[in-house]
């Protein structure tokens, strides 16, 4: 999935990814990944995700998101007022507790982040083909201190029976990927039937589960 995808995506009225709900798995787990020593609540492939209005009555918000139009609709669906700036690579749109910084977020620096952070990945590692889910991670461990978790939203079903993006990580992977890491599952959500977001998305299983990943 490269850039010129996910700017096309959002060129159709509303991405089939995009919850006009909060998560309900966001508030189910809240208690069992936040620890005090989070400085800020980092949102990686954010899109326009109303998470991050829920997220912001908890701690700051720093959202990375490729495309502009997701980060300007962000500020002006919420009636939020926004102030625009270049910074390191990226549009910082700011406001209201919330950054969002419009880039790439493979390069997104350590500098960039305020000390542990809780990491929120809703459709962020899903998003993303194998090799680029190596990358991803890769990236997400050198960014992040000590001390930060993680609280990832994975999706299983038969990949023999369709096509990502979202693509079926199952917990092999997710256990693969964050060796050394202490891993717990937190929950699980059967979809099966219901699609996935606003796409129907038919397969004879799916399943989303909740992950918390420790540093
Ligand atoms: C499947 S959507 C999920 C959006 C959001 N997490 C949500 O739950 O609605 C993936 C998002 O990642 C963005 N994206 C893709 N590649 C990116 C990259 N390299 N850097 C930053 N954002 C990226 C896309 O534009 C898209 O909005």
């Amino acid at each position: 999935m490269d850039a010129a995808f996910w700017l096309e995506c959002w060129q159709q009225p509303l991405p089939g990814f995009h919850l006009d709900q909060v998560h309900p798995l966001l508030p189910a787990c809240w208690s069992r990944v936040w620890q005090p020593e989070h400085k800020q609540v980092l949102v990686p492939l954010c899109g326009k995700s109303l998470d991050m209005r829920w997220l912001q009555q908890h701690l700051p918000v720093l959202g990375v998101e490729l495309a502009e139009r997701p980060c300007h609709e962000f500020f002006t669906e919420h009636g939020l007022d926004v102030k625009c700036h270049a910074t390191d690579g990226f549009i910082c749109y700011q406001g209201d507790g919330i950054c969002l910084l419009q880039g790439d977020f493979f390069q997104l620096s350590v500098n960039q982040l305020q000390g542990p952070c809780l990491v929120y990945d809703r459709a962020a590692l899903i998003a993303l083909p194998e090799s680029m889910r190596q990358e991803y991670v890769q990236h997400l461990r050198q960014l992040l201190p000590v001390g930060s978790t993680i609280l990832l939203l994975s999706l299983e079903y038969p990949s023999t029976e369709k096509q990502g993006p979202p693509f079926a990580v199952p917990a092999a992977e997710v256990l693969q990927l964050f060796m050394g890491c202490r891993i717990e599952l937190l929950a699980i959500r059967n979809l099966t039937g219901q699609g996935f977001a606003r796409r129907a998305f038919v397969t004879s299983s799916l399943l989303e589960k909740a992950w918390r990943i420790q540093l």
